[in-house]
């Protein structure tokens, strides 16, 4: 039976299978609060970054089982939600710098990706709408560029390795192919390596002195005239190359 929007605009749902009346604007992450419940895990960055709040849920009527990051899905009425703590994932110990054979790594360390049954259960069980099967299926074809582009928004809060019929944890092994992608295959834009030499030089100490010491309305001035990165920067280099030190003298 599907449950209808409460009049005064809290809606019914269940936590743990107790019910609730919550107002029908909340997040089920601040719901659960409202509802009393304290957060000593399943809760970290409350800005959908971080897949520590990973949920279940199924509305009354409804077949599906819906997994969301709590901090981002609104409530509903009628649902049903339940949180896991911590879903035990398969982690291979590696040194990213020493890996050898670049297409034989992956059957080195994650094999188990070769038992893939195509099922694409990970894909609809991913909060964040990767396609998890073509990442995985790109990485056991040596694509590791396209693998890494697709499970780039992955937040690690393993919905897929709960569901994975060939109990392969497909986000350790997007991740050891993003991490082999960037150190074997992606060249480090020239710009990013002077600015790491330079700051490992100690170039700008005496700026960060100098700017610890300013009061917090002119420290906001000057972040707020910083050249900003575009969102897609390519080969993109700060024409600044003084800031903030010039806007200090
Ligand atoms: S859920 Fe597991 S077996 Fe199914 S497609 Fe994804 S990785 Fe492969
Ligand atoms: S790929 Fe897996 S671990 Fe990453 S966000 Fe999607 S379900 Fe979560
Ligand atoms: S609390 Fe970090 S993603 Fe929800």
């Amino acid at each position: 039976m599907q449950e209808k929007l409460s009049t005064n605009n809290t809606v019914s749902l269940y936590i743990f299978g107790k019910k609730y009346e919550v107002p029908s604007t909340l997040t089920i992450q601040k719901a659960m609060e409202y509802a009393g419940y304290r957060f000593i895990r399943n809760c970290g960055c409350r800005g959908g970054v971080c897949g520590a709040c990973l949920t279940m849920y199924r509305i009354r009527g409804d077949y599906r089982l819906y997994n969301v990051l709590a901090c981002q899905a609104s409530v509903e009425p009628g649902m049903e939600i339940t949180q896991i703590p911590f879903i035990p994932l398969r982690k291979a110990i590696y040194d990213i710098r020493n890996i050898g054979n670049l297409m034989e790594a992956l059957n080195i360390y994650y094999p188990e990706v070769l038992r893939c049954l195509s099922c694409n259960t990970c894909t609809k069980s991913c909060p964040q709408d990767i396609i998890v099967m073509e990442s995985i299926q790109a990485a056991i074809k040596g694509d590791f560029k396209k693998a890494s582009e697709i499970s780039f928004p992955c937040v690690m809060c393993g919905a897929c390795a709960a569901r994975c019929p060939a109990e392969i944890s497909p986000q350790n092994v997007t991740l050891f192919v993003r991490r082999l992608y960037v150190t074997h295959a992606l060249s480090v834009p020239g710009n990013l390596s002077s600015m790491v030499k330079e700051i490992t030089q100690g170039k700008f100490d005496p700026m960060l002195d100098e700017l610890v010491k300013l009061d917090l309305t002119r420290l906001k001035e000057i972040y707020l005239k910083r050249e900003q990165e575009p969102l897609e920067a390519g080969r993109w280099e700060p024409q600044e190359r003084d800031f903030p030190a010039n806007l200090l003298k």
